[in-house]
């Protein structure tokens, strides 16, 4: 279920708090694993992130990559790399890049589990921490992790009840972010964005404003997918504006309003479930 990031009252306390317990459970895990919307790596990270982990190391998750602009993700994948950050593209709603995070952060952890052994500490399991902001799919890479391992949510003891550790076998237990993590919503861009991807319910914003905006955003880089997805020529297309561009594809699919006007309603509401579900191709709306 899509929830709705707005309505979620993200008030200073709350904040303040997860903050905090955060802060905590860092204290129990070896490092972090961050999910983020590859299709909008900026605006679906949370703010705060890399100052409440501090110098824990950090894997970030690209996920959400089958909706993705492939070269694009990449270029995201060096980017975090030039930081000395594991990023890997997954896709958890199919568990594409599963098995590829479990390798990856074997070497990736490598220092940890050396220090380990050092201390004769051979089997210690490494422990990561899940975050990311609801609708990123946190839940879905928990459950494609824990897949095969019968994890259960376990409580133990000296931990607050809303710490899930997650079983997931001999060598890893994934704990889940005690509670809720807040986008940037103060700024339009990022809420905005999470509009496009359908993080935020619609009433944020009417769908056709929505559309026009995001036909604005497309067209820079991928006026061709719109050009294919709705039988329109390319060429006539170049220097429309985005209210233009709208107005085309409701006369290329005949959403026509009694009286002959065109119904542009109908065709914002098409373009912007047809970008969610991926039928416009695969698409990244932020770039590095
Ligand atoms: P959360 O715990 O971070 O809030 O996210 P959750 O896993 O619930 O995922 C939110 C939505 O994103 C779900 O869709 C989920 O299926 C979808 N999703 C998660 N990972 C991926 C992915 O890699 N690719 C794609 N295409 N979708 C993904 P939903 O429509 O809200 O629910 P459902 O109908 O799938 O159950």
């Amino acid at each position: 279920m899509v929830e709705n990031i707005a309505n979620i009252n993200w008030y200073p306390g709350h904040m303040k708090k997860t903050k905090e317990n955060l802060i905590r459970s860092l204290k129990l895990v070896d490092a972090v694993v961050e999910i983020l919307d590859a299709r909008i790596p900026r605006s679906s990270a949370n703010p705060d992130i890399n100052e409440t982990i501090n110098n824990k190391k950090k894997i970030v998750l690209l996920n959400k990559s089958d909706l993705a602009d492939d070269i694009q993700t990449k270029k995201w994948i060096d980017f975090f790399k030039q930081q000395g950050i594991l990023a890997l593209k997954v896709d958890c709603k199919t568990g594409k890049g599963i098995k590829n995070f479990y390798n990856s952060i074997q070497n990736y952890l490598k220092d940890i589990k050396d220090k380990w052994n050092q201390k004769g500490q051979t089997g210690r399991k490494l422990k990561l921490m899940v975050v990311g902001i609801p609708n990123v799919g946190k839940s879905s890479f928990i459950n494609k992790v824990s897949k095969n391992s019968k994890a259960k949510a376990e409580n133990k003891p000296g931990v607050t009840k809303q710490n899930q550790w997650y079983n997931v076998n001999n060598n890893l237990e994934l704990l889940d972010t005690p509670g809720l993590l807040w986008p940037k919503l103060e700024n339009k861009e990022v809420s905005v964005n999470l509009s496009f991807v359908g993080s935020i319910r619609d009433e944020i914003m009417d769908t056709e404003e929505l559309a026009v905006q995001l036909l604005e955003t497309l067209k820079n880089n991928y006026l061709n997918k719109i050009a294919l997805r709705y039988n329109l020529d390319i060429n006539a297309m170049k220097g429309l504006a985005g209210y233009e561009m709208l107005e085309e594809i409701a006369k290329s699919r005949k959403f026509i309003i009694a009286g002959g006007n065109l119904d542009l309603s109908r065709a914002g509401n098409i373009l912007i479930n047809e970008y969610r579900s991926g039928k416009l191709g695969k698409i990244t709306l932020e770039q590095v």
